[in-house]
C-alpha cells in the first residue's frame, strides 16, 4: 500500500485529535452494552460524564464538547447521552474521512480511466428522470402566504429539484468526462449562484436575522466538510472551488443587506445597495489590477496550483479569478429577482383570476417570447467554443436562467409538481460535490484534479459504476446529516457566550494539536 508523499502536519493533527474520540466512542459503546445487559444505570452514566471530561482535554473538536457538557452539566443524567451522541457523530465523521483517504490516496482500491459515450450518458440520465417521474412525482399544495390562493412560484421544492437535476448532470459530466457539455455546466453553476443570491436575499430581507449565531451556522454549513477534507487530504481550499465561491457570494449578500439594515424597507435604499453591488463587482473584476490587489493577502487561502505539468505555471490566484469571475454578476440578478418576487407573485395571482381567453393569450405570449429568446441564446451564445463562451458567460447567463424560471412557472400545474427524488438530491449537492473527488472519482495526489475513476470492481465498468455510486450517494447523505447534527451541537442559535467559548476552545485545541504534530514530524529528521 503506497502512500503518496510524506504526511502533512494537518493530517497528523487530525489523527491525534480523532484517536481519543474513537477510544471514547468505543468506551461509550461498551458502557452502553453493559448498561443494557447488567442494568446498572447510575454507574455507567457517571462514567460517561468522566469520559467526556477526559476527552475534552484531547481532541480538537472534543474540547468543544465541554461547551455542551458545561451547559447541561447540572442534570448529569441528561448530559451523558448528548455527549455520547456527539462523540458518535464525530467518530462516524472521522471514519468517513478515513475512507476518503483510503480511496483517494492509497492503492488499496484500483483506479480506471474515464470514457465518454453520448448514448450511454443520455441513456443513464433519462433513465433516472423516468425512474424519478414514476416513483417520486409529487403535486404540492402549498398556498401563497399573500392571498392563500395560488401556488407559490419558485417554491422550495422547485429550487431543490432544479438543483438536483443540474447536480446529476454536473456529476455525470465529471464521471464520464463529457467535455461536449462544458458550456451547459458553466450555466448550471451560474444557476446555483443565482439561487444563492435569491435564497439568501429573501431570507435576510424577510427574517432580518443578522445575528452572529446565524452567520456562524451559515459558515459552518458551507465550510465544515470542506475544511476537514483539506486537512485530511492535504488539499487547497480552491480545489473545491464551489465552496469559496458560494462563501464569497453569500458574504456579499449578507454584507449588502446587513449594512444599514434598519433602512431595508425603503425601496430607494435597496436600489442604492444593488447599484453599489454592481459597482463593487465592476471595480473588482473589470478594472485591471484591482482583483490582485484585493486578493493577494488571501493567497494562502485561495491560491491554487494544479500539479499537472501543463498547468503548473499559472499564477496562484488564476483559478480564483477565473472561477469567481465567471459568476460575478449573477448573484446580484438573483437578489433583484428575490426583491421583485412578491410583486410578480401578486401579479401572477391576478392573472390566474382573469377570464380564460385573456389568461391563455398572455401565457402563450410569455411562452413564445421565452422560447424565442432561449433559442436565440442557444444558437448565438451557447454554441460558441468554450473559451469564447466563457468570455460572454458573465453577461449572458441571466438569459437562459430567466427563460427557465418563466417556463417552469407558466401554469399552476407546472408550478405545483416536482420530482421528489431530484429534490432530495438537491439537498445534498454540497456533499455530493465534495465527495465525488475522492470516493467516486480519484485524484491520487494532493491538489490533483480527479482524472481517474475509483474502481472497486476491476474490469466491470458498469457494475463498478453502480457500486461506487451507491456508496458515494449514501456517504454524501450521511455527511449531510452529520454536518447538521454537529452544527446543532456546536453552533447554538441563541447562546452567543457559549458560541464564543466554543470558537476560542476550537482555536486553542487545533493550534495545540498542530504544534504537537509539527514537532512529531520533526523528530525523525533530528535523529538523522
Ligand atoms: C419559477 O420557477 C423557478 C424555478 O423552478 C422558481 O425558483 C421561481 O420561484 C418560480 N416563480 C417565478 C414567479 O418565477
Ligand atoms: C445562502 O446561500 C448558500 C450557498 O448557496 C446556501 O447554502 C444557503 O442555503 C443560502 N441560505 C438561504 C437562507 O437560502
Amino acid at each position: 500500500m503506497v502512500i503518496h508523499g510524506p504526511l502533512a502536519p494537518g493530517q497528523v493533527s487530525f489523527l491525534l485529535g480523532i484517536i481519543p474520540i474513537f477510544l471514547a466512542w468505543i468506551y461509550s459503546e461498551i458502557l452502553e452494552y453493559k448498561k443494557n445487559s447488567v442494568l446498572f444505570k447510575s454507574h455507567s452514566d457517571i462514567s460517561l460524564v468522566e469520559l467526556a471530561n477526559e476527552t475534552v482535554k484531547q481532541g480538537d473538536r472534543a474540547i468543544l464538547l465541554e461547551g455542551r457538557g458545561l451547559q447541561s452539566a447540572s442534570p448529569k443524567a441528561q448530559s451523558s447521552p448528548v455527549t455520547s451522541h456527539v462523540v458518535r457523530a464525530i467518530s462516524e465523521f472521522g471514519v468517513l474521512l478515513i475512507y476518503f483517504y483510503l480511496c483517494d490516496r492509497t492503492i488499496l482500491f484500483g483506479e480506471s480511466k474515464k470514457s465518454y459515450n453520448r448514448d450511454l450518458f443520455l441513456f443513464l440520465y433519462f433513465l433516472l428522470i423516468i425512474v424519478s417521474a414514476i416513483t417520486s412525482f409529487k403535486i404540492h399544495h402549498d398556498k401563497s402566504p399573500i392571498s392563500g390562493k395560488s401556488i407559490l412560484y419558485l417554491n422550495r421544492h422547485q429550487t431543490e429539484e432544479w438543483k438536483g437535476w443540474m447536480q446529476v448532470l454536473f456529476l455525470m459530466y465529471h464521471y464520464f468526462a463529457a467535455t461536449e457539455i462544458y458550456n451547459a455546466i458553466r450555466l448550471f453553476i451560474a444557476a446555483y449562484v443565482w439561487m444563492t443570491g435569491f435564497g439568501n436575499f429573501s431570507y435576510y430581507y424577510v427574517r432580518k436575522d443578522f445575528s452572529f449565531a446565524r452567520f456562524a451556522q451559515m459558515m459552518w454549513r458551507l465550510n465544515f466538510l470542506v475544511f476537514f477534507c483539506c486537512v485530511v487530504l492535504n488539499n487547497s481550499y480552491m480545489l473545491y472551488y464551489i465552496c469559496p465561491m458560494h462563501t464569497l457570494f453569500t458574504l456579499m449578500v449578507y454584507g449588502a443587506l446587513g449594512i444599514f439594515n434598519k433602512y431595508n424597507d425603503i425601496g430607494k435604499v435597496i436600489a442604492a445597495k444593488i447599484i453599489s453591488c454592481f459597482l463593487v463587482v465592476i471595480l473588482m473584476w473589470e478594472v485591471p489590477g484591482v482583483f490582485d490587489l484585493v486578493w493577494s493577502p488571501f493567497t494562502f487561502l485561495l491560491g491554487y496550483t494544479d500539479p499537472a505539468p501543463s498547468k503548473s505555471n499559472l499564477p496562484l490566484l488564476h483559478e480564483w479569478h477565473f472561477r469567481s469571475g465567471l459568476d460575478r454578476y449573477i448573484w446580484i440578478i438573483g437578489m433583484i429577482y428575490a426583491y421583485y418576487h412578491p410583486t410578480v407573485e401578486r401579479w401572477m395571482e391576478k392573472l390566474e383570476e382573469t377570464e380564460v381567453k385573456r389568461r391563455i393569450s398572455i401565457k402563450v405570449a410569455v411562452a413564445i417570447v421565452s422560447l424565442t429568446v432561449g433559442y436565440i441564446w442557444l444558437e448565438y451564445v451557447y454554441k460558441l467554443p468554450k473559451v469564447t463562451y466563457n468570455k460572454y458567460h458573465p453577461y449572458t447567463s441571466w438569459i437562459p436562467i430567466t427563460v427557465y424560471v418563466c417556463l417552469r412557472n407558466l401554469t399552476q400545474n407546472f408550478r405545483s409538481y416536482s420530482l421528489t427524488l431530484f429534490a432530495w438530491l438537491g439537498k445534498i449537492t454540497l456533499e455530493t460535490y465534495i465527495s465525488q473527488i475522492h470516493i467516486w472519482l480519484r485524484s491520487g495526489v494532493p491538489d490533483g484534479q480527479p482524472k481517474f475513476l475509483l474502481s472497486l470492481i476491476p474490469n466491470y465498468p458498469m457494475l463498478n459504476f453502480m457500486l461506487t455510486t451507491s456508496i458515494y450517494v449514501a456517504v454524501s447523505y450521511r455527511l449531510f446529516e452529520l454536518t447538521n447534527r454537529l452544527k446543532t451541537a456546536f453552533v447554538p442559535s441563541k447562546d452567543d457566550k457559549r458560541l464564543t467559548y466554543n470558537i476560542i476552545a476550537a482555536v486553542i485545541i487545533s493550534s495545540l494539536l498542530y504544534t504537537l504534530s509539527f514537532i512529531f514530524l520533526r523528530i525523525p529528521q533530528m535523529l538523522v
